[in-house]
């Protein structure tokens, strides 16, 4: 029997506890050593790795991955992928996601796990065509399921839509638990049942720490089958992020199971990391909070960072003494909202929604979010939303029955590089100025300007630890601004994956 691990310290470990703000040369140096542990896949690009990048850490996310490729030529390199949605939380025209996809595998993606919030897979597969078309001998597509908990995700669903992606044409299936409330009991019925359905097709469990539940989980789901589990080095591992790798390995290997892990190197990896980890503690970075056990996340069925969210909402408006209410409406708009998983934005939509239902009165302000998500812009949701809601928000609009990507421009490439003109000096950076417009082009103009030796650093580095590293933590919605009947509200956004 082999089981094996998905080493995830340079993404969701990072992203997870330090808010992704590891430089590529703290880590560059263990790279060679990381090579040759036997992972199955290093996790390592994609999402807030590449946002981060060029917004905080003045790095080119497309050298990063470049430079994980030369010092990991043995392994595979795993990035994250929104599907149509790419790196962030609009949809983008196929022609761009089609040429994502070729970028990144052209600079070293290997595995591409690619998932949509709603797990309305009409927006998975362009992503997935593109994947094929673009694929070496070691590209390897991923299927992916955001997995939540609701009276409609029956395993019965689950099994549906693995056989879905099955027929879509995709190598491996990963179910994606950002929340960590998968239990050791679900884990168990749903991997059976999916192994059962589907064969030989490999099956990945992701999931966090976070409530306590991950390893028991994993130990089921081992049981049941697994082929691959997301680990991170246990100096990065527990709390928000992942179950340990070492501690895995250990378990495993003595039930006999095949991992492929070479101790000696997974151990030198630790040793590295844990220097890196001390020196995040003392500057603040990591917070010892996000190291800790939190169960509410099983009571209320959100994720640990939706929570921490609203918290920071409801301080904002000086509101905290609704946060109970907010809490028992959750399920409540949910349930309104056709169960969407709570994985971004879904969870800062329905976190919003059920804060200002309680300050302002069921559905009396709606943030443009919701209404543009009852329009069918972020797709199908899993069962029908409430229908008298619907009617009430929309009024006599329709809401679209395709993808809200097919009526969109196709020259959005051709803009963006003619837009950015000598600042753009590869598709690369018109793909980072698309993703991240603000960011990506005040990086561009640093870079330029530097190569000209016209940059003046505006704030010569006192602290740098500190400077470069950033401030973690949810950015406060704004609060609401009141005009005539109309409320706008701005939906602040943390990442969670
Ligand atoms: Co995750």
């Amino acid at each position: 029997m082999r089981v094996q691990l998905t080493e995830t310290i340079l993404r969701d470990a990072n992203q997870s506890l330090i808010a992704t703000r590891l430089p590529y040369s703290v880590y560059e140096p263990i790279l060679s050593k990381m090579d040759q542990a036997g992972y199955y896949s290093i996790e390592c690009w994609g999402g807030a790795t590449f946002d981060t990048c060029l917004r905080y850490l003045d790095e080119d996310p497309w050298e990063r991955l470049r430079g994980l490729r030369r010092n990991l030529p043995n392994s595979r390199l795993q990035m994250l992928l929104r599907g149509q949605n790419l790196l962030g939380y609009k949809h983008y025209p196929d022609s761009v996601v089609k040429k994502f996809v070729e970028l990144s595998i052209k600079n070293g993606i290997d595995v591409i796990r690619i998932f949509d919030a709603l797990n309305d897979f009409r927006n998975i597969e362009v992503a997935l065509e593109a994947t094929k078309e673009f694929a070496t001998e070691k590209t390897i597509a991923s299927g992916c399921i955001s997995y939540t908990q609701s009276p409609v995700h029956t395993v019965e669903k689950y099994v549906e839509m693995c056989k879905e992606l099955q027929r879509m044409g995709f190598d491996t299936i990963c179910l994606k638990d950002m929340a960590g409330t998968m239990s050791p009991f679900e884990a168990d019925s749903l991997i059976k049942g999916i192994k059962d359905a589907i064969g030989d097709m490999p099956v990945i469990l992701h999931t966090h720490c976070t409530t306590g539940m991950a390893y028991m989980t994993y130990m089921k789901a081992v049981d049941a089958g697994i082929d691959v589990i997301d680990t991170a080095t246990s100096c990065f591992s527990g709390g928000t992020s992942q179950p340990a790798t070492e501690t895995m390995f250990y378990a495993l290997e003595q039930m006999g199971i095949e991992t492929g892990i070479d101790e000696k190197v997974i151990k030198e990896v630790n040793d590295f990391f844990k220097p890196i980890k001390e020196g995040y503690i003392k500057d603040g970075t990591l917070n010892p909070k996000s190291l800790s056990t939190d169960s509410q996340a099983l009571v209320y069925k959100v994720p640990g960072g939706m929570l921490s969210n609203m918290i920071a909402n409801l301080t904002d408006m000086r509101a905290m003494d609704k946060f109970d209410a907010a809490l028992v409406e959750i399920p409540k708009v949910r349930a309104d909202l056709g169960y969407p998983p709570l994985v971004t934005p879904m969870s800062q939509m329905v976190g919003t929604q059920a804060v200002m239902n309680c300050i302002a009165g069921p559905y009396k302000a709606v943030s443009k979010e919701v209404k543009a998500y009852f329009r069918g812009e972020y797709g199908n949701p899993p069962a029908p939303v409430n229908p008298e809601l619907a009617k009430q928000i929309l009024g006599d609009e329709a809401p679209i029955d395709c993808r809200a990507v097919d009526s969109a421009p196709t020259t959005m490439f051709e803009d963006a590089r003619a837009k950015l003109g000598e600042l753009a000096q590869s598709d690369e950076d018109v793909m980072s100025y698309i993703c991240f417009p603000n960011q990506a082009e005040e990086f561009l103009k640093k870079r330029q300007a530097k190569a000209n030796g016209t940059w003046v650093d505006p704030a010569a580095p006192k602290a740098p630890a500190r400077e470069t590293l950033g401030t973690p933590g949810a950015m406060p919605a704004a609060a609401p601004q009141v005009s005539g009947n109309a409320v706008i509200y701005t939906v602040s956004c943390e990442q969670v994956s």
